[in-house]
């Protein structure tokens, strides 16, 4: 049965642990769905993941609609979230709905994520809300922000800014929000967010008290290695098996050792090869 929106509220309340991870293509949304990962998000985080670029910014609405496809094939039954890029909700409440849409129409998304708390993006909360899509906030660590943060660095780390992200969970709620994403605050700020909140609360370097926690899966997987943030555990190497497989490779091709004609070649009979003699 497909996860909904319903399922998460559920989970929240009755303290039981929301898994969510984000995914970009087909296969790794499929492996994810059978291991159980009840949310997927479709992260602008592509654009360092599987795109290779130093940051988020370059990331299209086009980019984001593709990869949110093959993920919706890859995990039918899975909660997924499409991430705003940069720019595709920022100029207008009409953009904002109209780009919005194009993740539910366009690649079957269940919500939407948008980064930030300012007068105008609570603004954009609310028109997409009152357009029937649900809308995931985004506060904390907010890496379309990463200029005025003065990089990617952790938040919440003094009271006052502490307490600033409590009012803007507040806002975003009240404004409509599904839920909160809560990225790079102390364990002891994504707590009372957490506490204070009447929708689910999803948290990525927040700590344990979150209702739900999200990593990027080629952290967790050991793949992408340019930076590892503190918050991450890495659950597998696969980084290292695909080297050893790939290197392995290219020694067999070089060594004569790959292909096998009786292995891995088409048979024809033994008629037919005489006659190309
Ligand atoms: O793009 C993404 O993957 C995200 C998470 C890092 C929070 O927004
Ligand atoms: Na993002």
């Amino acid at each position: 049965m497909k996860k909904t929106i319903l399922d998460l509220n559920r989970m929240a309340a009755a303290g039981e642990r929301i898994t969510y991870l984000t995914a970009y293509d087909y296969l790794t949304a499929k492996y994810q769905e059978r291991a159980g990962v009840e949310m997927i998000l479709v992260g602008d985080s592509m654009g360092m993941v599987t795109q290779g670029y130093e940051t988020t910014f370059p990331v299209t609405m086009d980019d984001m609609i593709s990869a949110s496809r093959a993920v919706r094939r890859g995990a039918p039954g899975t909660f997924v979230v499409g991430d705003m890029p940069y720019m595709s909700y920022q100029v207008s409440d009409e953009q904002a709905v109209e780009n919005a849409g194009r993740f539910v129409k366009e690649a079957g998304c269940d919500a939407v994520k948008l980064e930030g708390c300012t007068p105008s993006i609570v603004q954009r909360v609310r028109a997409i809300a009152e357009a029937g899509i649900l809308v995931s906030g985004h506060i904390g660590l907010t890496p379309q922000f990463a200029g005025q943060l003065g990089g990617y660095k952790a938040q919440g780390r003094t009271a006052e800014n502490a307490l600033k992200l409590l009012d803007q969970a507040q806002a975003l709620e009240k404004a409509g929000a599904a839920m909160i994403l809560v990225e790079g605050v102390p364990a002891i700020v994504g707590k009372a967010i957490t506490e204070r909140a009447g929708i689910p609360i999803l948290g990525i370097g927040a700590g344990s008290y979150t209702h739900g926690q999200l990593l990027i899966y080629a952290d967790m997987v050991g793949m992408y290695d340019n930076f590892t943030p503190k918050f991450v555990r890495k659950y597998a190497d696969v980084g290292a098996e695909l080297l050893r497989g790939f290197t392995e490779y290219c020694k067999d091709v070089k060594e004569g050792r790959f292909p096998d004609d009786r292995e891995h070649s088409y048979k024809i009979s033994g008629d037919e090869a005489a006659k190309l003699d």
